[in-house]
């Protein structure tokens, strides 16, 4: 994304500049105020950098991770490597060896947090850029400080002139006009976010109409604050002129959005600010009036969502018109929704629309860390908290989002005030993540203080079967597959009794793979068939991926190499729709001992590469995951692989690298290009196949450019030539396509 409305105006000077900066120095900090373009200009020249360079580069917009503590994970999430820890240290040791280029944007956000990190990261990984932008700079050692300035006239005007059309077809730069719009633009001190609004209010004023107004503000703002920076100033009156424009309600609605992060849709807005002078119903306009003002832009894929979102800038300004009364209640507001939204999705976990539920949690991901921040912080709300994350459990796993669970309940759990229920919950959930995480000793002691709960007070059925498969859990880490067992039937049994199908079929699922992990490939295969069969019915897929790899695995065990290939396409298929990393890493690891088996030394090293590099993206030492390891050993011993020799790391190496597209086109054993037959050619350009597969992972066109490194006008060009030449009306066709293609080509 090159900018919220469309293409980069102006800044080749800038550009030219900072790739050859880029090339020498190890840090570049963009600084400048809000809404001057250093989030436009970093991300234009990260594309920038990706393409002269041909090196990876990753975007972390830090005002989406809400708490400082997230850093450390998030860093570690983007770049796709495995800490130990979230602290500086611990995420630099594990990326030393990383190459590319990592924009961490808005550090101003957690300026200290960001100083530690960026230092680290320089120190431990000698290949590995950081493109920071922040209000000030800095201050690490061979930092690179580029101020952003304003944009000069000429660009200033001509993004007036096109942000006016935009609002309005009709507009024209003519003789007339272009004097007003020259010296408004100078007034603006060619700060683009001030020209935008400026801009905007074409809409309801003349450009000589929205000079004079602006004049007025700047006046009365020049006697306020005579020190702030005129830059700043400039903003400040434009915000004010577009505060002025709207009404006392917009003026209101505006305010309470605020606390929303990443953007928010319709019916979040209603039920989060609606009330106290604001009716619901109102809200659509309301939000309407505020798209004209340009306070808000809108994000949509077209068919199956509309989003808002505001800028920080619009948003810090907003929120100082509330009063802390003001913010609490609408930050309270705003965590009943999102807990409401959380219930609402996990009731539909088990189900067809569970693909659906998890995008949208997805989308909403910086509201919920914000709601969790809020509500981790006031011990009245902690207990909720605990609810959420727990709820959330396949959703966190799916995500592979694990470390962000464990953070969230260690500051959570200790919530004196929770319900046993709750508690034993969240401790079950605490357990079973450190233990996935290589951490047992954490594991064990947080499943005992479950344990002690559960004494104390009696518990439901669907709490103590989870308490059961999170020892069961334990107890196979730990090398105690037996007591595994016992503990997975008792918690089949409970997880029936209670009527959560999710839990029940997640239990049996546990189940087949522990009697696979003891030998006992018969029940293995009876017990993974039935969670297929009590799964498929309902249109669940994140469960029956699972369970239709680990049958693949079995087959191949059985010598059949041909329907485990055929077993684990089909769980790919599936966790690739759900951009699921760890049902994705376990079924590149079957394929690998498939290829092993056929004796396709080649293949089996890049597959075993790719699954290595998802498990450790996923915070997991693959040679920690038990059974796992023992057969990967067994099937390289087999095929007489020898992870010594040179083709074998670089069949490794050139595997971990893999973008995820050709991780899937390599897993379903063909390339994208090359081995489409002639009679089934796909109609579309390597470019629309890329971009219909993203669309198909459920990707809105804001991520699909942000995935590719375009702007979101041309994705939309994309998708218009997609749906058009493969004759669709919906995104959902697409993804339906891109399924079955995956499926067609054997
Ligand atoms: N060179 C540019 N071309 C087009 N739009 C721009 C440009 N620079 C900034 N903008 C627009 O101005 C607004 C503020 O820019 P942004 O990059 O978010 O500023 P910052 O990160 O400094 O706060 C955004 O809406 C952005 O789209
Ligand atoms: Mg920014």
């Amino acid at each position: 994304m090159t900018s919220r409305h469309g293409d980069l105006v102006g800044r080749r000077q800038e550009l030219a500049d900072l790739r050859s900066t880029l090339g020498s120095a190890r840090l570049v900090t963009l600084t400048g105020p809000g809404g001057i373009g250093k989030t436009t200009l970093a991300r234009a020249a990260a594309a920038d950098h990706g393409r002269a360079r041909r090196e990876e580069t990753w975007v972390l917009d830090l005002a989406d991770l809400v708490d400082a503590d997230l850093l450390g994970h998030s860093v570690a999430g983007v770049i796709g490597v495995q800490a130990r820890g979230a602290s500086a240290d611990e995420v630099a040791a594990a990326v030393a060896d990383r190459a590319g280029l990592l924009v961490l944007d808005g550090c101003e956000a957690m300026l200290d947090a960001a100083v530690s990190l960026v230092a680290a990261l320089l120190a431990a990984a000698p290949r590995l850029r950081v493109l920071a932008t922040s209000h000030q700079q800095l201050g690490v050692t061979g930092e690179v400080v580029v101020p952003v300035g304003p944009l000069p006239a000429e660009d200033a005007q001509a993004l007036f002139a096109t942000r006016a059309a935009t609002a309005l077809p009709s507009f024209r730069l003519t003789d007339d006009n272009a004097v007003a719009i020259a010296r408004l633009c100078e007034a603006l001190d060619g700060v683009p976010l001030a020209v935008e609004l400026a801009a905007a209010r074409i809409l309801v004023l003349s450009p000589q109409g929205i000079l004079e107004r602006l004049d007025d503000r700047q006046r009365l703002l020049v006697k306020g604050a005579r020190d702030a920076p005129a830059r700043q100033r400039s903003l400040r009156a434009s915000l004010e002129a577009s505060h002025e424009l709207c009404t006392p309600d917009e003026q209101l609605l505006w305010a309470r959005l605020s606390v929303f992060t990443g953007g928010f849709p319709l019916e979040a807005a209603e039920e989060v600010c609606a009330g106290d002078g604001l009716d619901a119903g109102d809200v659509l306009d309301l939000v309407d009036g505020l798209l004209d003002k340009s306070v808000l832009t809108r994000e949509d894929d077209g068919a199956s969502y509309v989003r808002f979102r505001m800028l920080d800038s619009l948003r810090e300004y907003a929120r100082e018109t509330l009063t802390e009364d003001q913010v609490q209640a609408a930050r309270a507001r705003h965590l009943a929704w999102y807990a409401d939204l959380v219930g609402t999705a996990a009731a539909g976990f088990f189900g067809p629309g569970q693909a659906t539920s998890y995008r949208t949690l997805r989308r909403e991901h910086a509201n919920l860390r914000e709601a969790l921040r809020y509500a981790v912080a006031d011990p009245r709300h902690a207990a909720q908290a605990l609810e959420i994350v727990a709820a959330l459990e396949p959703w966190w796993a799916v995500t592979g989002r694990v470390s962000e669970a464990r953070h969230w309940l260690a500051r959570a759990c200790d919530a004196a005030d929770a319900r046993p229920d709750t508690r034993v919950r969240a401790l079950a959930l605490a357990g079973w993540t450190a233990t996935l995480q290589g951490d047992p000793d954490a594991g064990r002691s947080l499943l005992e203080k479950a344990d002690a709960v559960v004494a104390e007070h009696p518990v439901d059925d669907a709490t103590r079967g989870r308490l059961l498969v999170a020892r069961s859990l334990e107890a196979s880490w730990r090398g105690a597959p037996d007591e595994a067992l016992v503990s997975l039937e008792q918690a089949v049994a409970a997880a029936h009794a209670s009527g959560d199908r999710m839990l029940e079929v997640t239990a049996v699922l546990v189940l087949g793979l522990s009697h696979a992990f003891v030998g006992d490939l018969d029940r293995a295969g009876v017990t993974l068939q039935a969670c297929v069969d009590l799964t498929e019915p309902v249109g669940e897929v994140h469960v029956r991926s699972y369970a239709l790899s680990a049958l693949g695995m079995l087959a191949l065990l059985r010598a059949d190499a041909d329907t485990a290939a055929d077993l684990e396409r089909r769980a790919l298929v599936m966790s690739a729709e759900l951009g699921d990393r760890s049902a994705t890493a376990f079924v590149l690891e079957v394929l690998a001992w498939v290829a092993a088996a056929e004796r396709r030394t080649e293949r089996a090293a890049t597959l075993l590469g790719a699954a290595d590099a998802h498990w450790r993206h996923l915070g997991v030492d693959p040679d920690a995951v038990p059974y796992l390891s023992a057969n990967r050993r067994l099937s390289e011993e087999r095929a007489g692989i020898d992870r010594g020799t040179p083709a074998f790391r670089t069949a490794f190496a050139r595997g971990a690298a893999l973008p995820e597209d050709e991780v899937l086109a390599l897993a379903l054993d063909r390339t994208v290009e090359a081995t489409t037959p002639a009679e089934e050619q796909v109609p579309l350009t390597r470019r629309e196949l890329e971009v219909a597969q993203l669309v198909g992972r459920g990707l809105s066109n804001r991520e699909v450019a942000e995935e590719l490194f375009i702007s979101q006008r041309t994705v939309e060009t994309h998708v218009d030539n997609i749906l058009r030449k493969l004759g669709f009306g919906s995104r959902t066709q697409v993804a339906a396509w891109v399924v079955e293609l995956a499926a067609r080509r054997p």
